[in-house]
């Protein structure tokens, strides 16, 4: 049983073709085996020039590979011995030389032809490639790249930024937490392949005037972890959130909002092209009636003792974002799960809530006890009865939530593709 971000179990072939960037696969090989793999290296004779076998076999704690002559395998047939008990083949650096190579079928050395002959029905091939900017642009490396991709390979990025030539640009490889997140997110079933899914998070912070607002302790991470699970099994995700200081999971489009009538405005006009909606955020159910355009100050009573009273804020209570898209008209609206943060009679409140708001799915969980934390326990209600999924960190919960979600969905429901807008995932055909 696999946990939340973990490798256990796994076994990675890393391979490391030329490029400066071979100084993050040591930092990925820790990164792997800190997440329960078993990494074996293999690099090629290009790499040996950027990073030494020496500290790859100590970071990994097993001979490198570096020719198909060398009879260190049981027969000397590395080439074919490597791949065989390995779950997945990660190059990273991926050169543009070593990706030319791979869509020619070209088999010059050990690494190159390991993943010519690797089973590929059950040992997938992934590349993270790392190059000049230039390079990368290159109609030839495009071309290689579209090749490898049509012949099953995974593309891991690249990321954009300044690069070790000095220029800045596209062909970044991906750092080493992300590949790590990358490979973990590519073993997750893809229950939610050709979805899309709509998720809000965090709280809502209501301005009182320029320096002060109602807000509550919502961390976001419970809805950060759907949206991150959602994108995992396969859905194109579309996170609104509140003020938060949470990364964007790999993959999700986000669009950063502030007060609840904010997240609503946002959310109205994208919720028909989205299949599933997920409301997670604390939304503040009041905000003050008139902001203040100027700081309110306080007036010291020696002064002027009637401007000693506090203020009075006047509240006027904040539109219902679920109970609004659950109430869009069948061909818009999304299969909607709300979430019922409570202190106490979980399960009845959470009904309650599901009846109210006209949802598919609620899901109750204590609030307050969980705000901030890491783990969680949830109650799923629906209209055939109550699941309880148990104490777990939340994204195992939010994986377990998505598995839910999906095994409800009607197969009818087609999903609507988001607008042209959306980001593509970094997992994927480079744009
Ligand atoms: N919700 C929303 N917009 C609001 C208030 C709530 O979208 N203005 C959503 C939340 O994201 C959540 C669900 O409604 O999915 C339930 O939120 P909760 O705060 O638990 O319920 P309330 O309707 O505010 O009821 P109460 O505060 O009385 O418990």
């Amino acid at each position: 049983m696999f946990t939340s971000a973990s490798l256990v179990g796994r076994h990675i072939v890393l391979g490391l073709s030329g490029g400066v960037a071979c100084y993050k696969a040591a930092e990925l090989t820790r990164e792997l085996a800190r997440a329960g793999a078993t990494v074996q290296v293999v690099m090629t004779e290009a790499a040996s020039h950027f990073i030494t076998r020496a500290t790859m076999q100590a970071l990994s704690g097993r001979p490198v590979f570096d020719s198909q002559w060398a009879d260190q395998p049981p027969a000397g047939m590395a080439h074919i011995d490597l791949s065989r008990g390995a779950d997945a083949i990660l190059v990273a650096p991926a050169s543009a030389d070593f990706i030319a190579q791979l869509a020619q079928g070209r088999a010059g050395e050990l690494l190159a032809l390991l993943c010519l002959a690797r089973p590929a029905a059950r040992c997938p091939l992934l590349l993270a490639p790392a190059m000049n900017r230039e390079m990368w642009a290159h109609p030839a490396t495009q071309r290689n790249v579209a090749q490898v991709q049509a012949d099953g390979a995974t593309v891991l990025g690249p990321g954009s930024g300044s690069q070790a030539c000095g220029e800045v640009g596209d062909g970044r490889m991906l750092e080493a937490a992300e590949l790590r997140d990358a490979l973990v997110a590519f073993f997750q079933p893809k229950h939610l392949l050709g979805r899309t899914v709509l998720v809000t998070a965090g709280p809502t912070f209501e301005a009182i005037d320029p320096v002060r607002g109602i807000t509550n302790h919502s961390s976001g991470k419970m809805g950060f972890a759907i949206a991150r699970a959602a994108a995992e099994a396969g859905a194109r995700v579309t996170l609104v959130a509140g003020p938060v200081h949470l990364p964007t999971p790999a993959g999700v489009r986000r669009i950063d909002v502030t007060s609840a009538k904010q997240m609503y405005d946002t959310v109205l006009p994208l919720a028909p092209q989205h299949g599933v909606f997920v409301a997670t955020a604390a939304v503040a159910d009041w905000r003050p009636a008139h902001a203040q355009v100027q700081k309110i100050k306080k007036a010291t009573s020696a002064l002027s003792p009637q401007a000693a009273q506090p203020p009075t804020l006047e509240l006027v209570e904040n539109p219902d974002v679920l109970a609004a898209v659950s109430a869009l008209p069948p061909g818009q609206r999304p299969w909607c799960v709300g979430f019922a943060a409570e202190s106490e009679n979980l399960a009845a409140h959470a009904r309650a809530k599901l009846e109210r708001k006209r949802v598919q799915l609620m899901v109750g969980n204590l609030g307050p006890a969980t705000f901030g934390r890491d783990d969680n326990q949830l109650l799923l209600v629906d209209a055939a009865g109550d699941t309880p999924l148990p104490p777990a960190d939340k994204l195992s919960l939010a994986r377990q939530l998505v598995a839910e979600i999906a095994a409800r969905l009607p197969a009818a429901a087609s999903p609507v593709t988001p607008d042209s807008t959306t980001e593509s995932p970094r997992t994927g055909a480079p744009q």
